[in-house]
């Protein structure tokens, strides 16, 4: 059993952050080496996102995740995250059908990956999830705007609450989250004026991805922000690096080294005594 590396007052942090008036950085992370970039980068807060079903599962959807998978990923970054709070994503078929089986997951992200908190998709319906999860004492972050663990295609990741009356669908279910009991708020790919109005209209940290700059925090995906996935990005993401091309290009050149006996150099290799392979020689005849 893995406990929480950062212990149970991490996530006040957030509420500090934002007392502070300082942005809150989250970013997810899928392994042990992204998990200390992020720390040793110093974001505030690391999120192992359902993301993964895509960014390093190869899946198509989010929806394709299966707790195991993701908790064997989850695991992975708390070995490495060890200052700082984790957050686990509750796949998808994992926690709607039920209150107890909302509370059995997020407890299997508590106990077995050692997270800080848990975050779901949703507000309509999701509600006593999130209640019943409090209860059982793990803090819960909600997600409201798109929803990607809805989309069933490529085409479906497109910016919600672009007309008054599905931004006010998703203004209410920020509040309502909030009623419920959440530490904070994930809002994805909505108009700037809805992440702005959620934000004056919730006292819980806010944290955007896609919802504009008046949000508390932001938060992006490890892939998408270093340029490691293939394909178009969306309008949200701005990428710091070309992780992708300088892998490529290292890999070729190793490749083409081989190819041309460049690599490994006599420096690359281990030595032998003469004497030692002499009586090797001598012993194999
Ligand atoms: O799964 C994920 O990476 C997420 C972020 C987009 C917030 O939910």
């Amino acid at each position: 059993m893995t406990r929480s590396a950062s212990g149970a007052s991490a996530l006040p942090t957030l509420a500090a952050l934002q007392r502070a008036g300082q942005p809150i950085v989250m970013l997810t992370a899928y392994d042990f080496p992204s998990g200390r970039v992020a720390q040793e980068a110093g974001v505030d807060v690391v999120l192992v996102g359902d993301s993964a079903a895509m960014t390093v599962l190869g899946y198509t959807t989010t929806r394709d995740i299966s707790v195991d998978e993701l908790l064997v990923l989850t695991r992975a970054v708390r070995r490495a995250v060890t200052k700082i709070p984790l957050i686990g994503d509750l796949p998808f078929g994992s926690y709607e059908h039920s209150d107890a089986s909302a509370v059995a997951t997020a407890r299997r992200f508590v106990d077995e990956a050692g997270c800080d908190a848990v975050k779901l998709e949703g507000a309509d319906g999701m509600l006593s999830r999130v209640t019943a999860i409090i209860a059982a004492g793990i803090p819960v972050i909600g997600h409201v705007g798109l929803l990607p663990q809805s989309v069933t295609s490529p085409e479906g990741y497109r910016a919600r609450g672009r007309d008054a009356e599905q931004a006010l669908e998703i203004i209410t279910g920020a509040e309502q989250l909030e009623a419920a009991g959440c530490v904070a708020l994930v809002v994805e790919a909505v108009p700037s004026e809805v992440g702005a109005l959620i934000s004056e209209r919730v006292r819980i940290p806010v944290i955007g991805i896609g919802a504009g700059g008046a949000t508390g925090g932001q938060v992006l995906v490890y892939h998408d922000l270093l340029g490691l996935g293939e394909g178009r990005s969306a309008r949200f993401v701005r990428r710091y690096a070309a992780a992708r091309d300088v892998l490529i290009d290292a890999v070729r050149r190793w490749a083409d080294d081989v190819r041309s006996h460049r690599f490994p150099s006599a420096e690359e290799g281990y030595g032998m005594p003469v004497e030692e392979v002499e009586a090797l020689r001598k012993k194999l005849g």
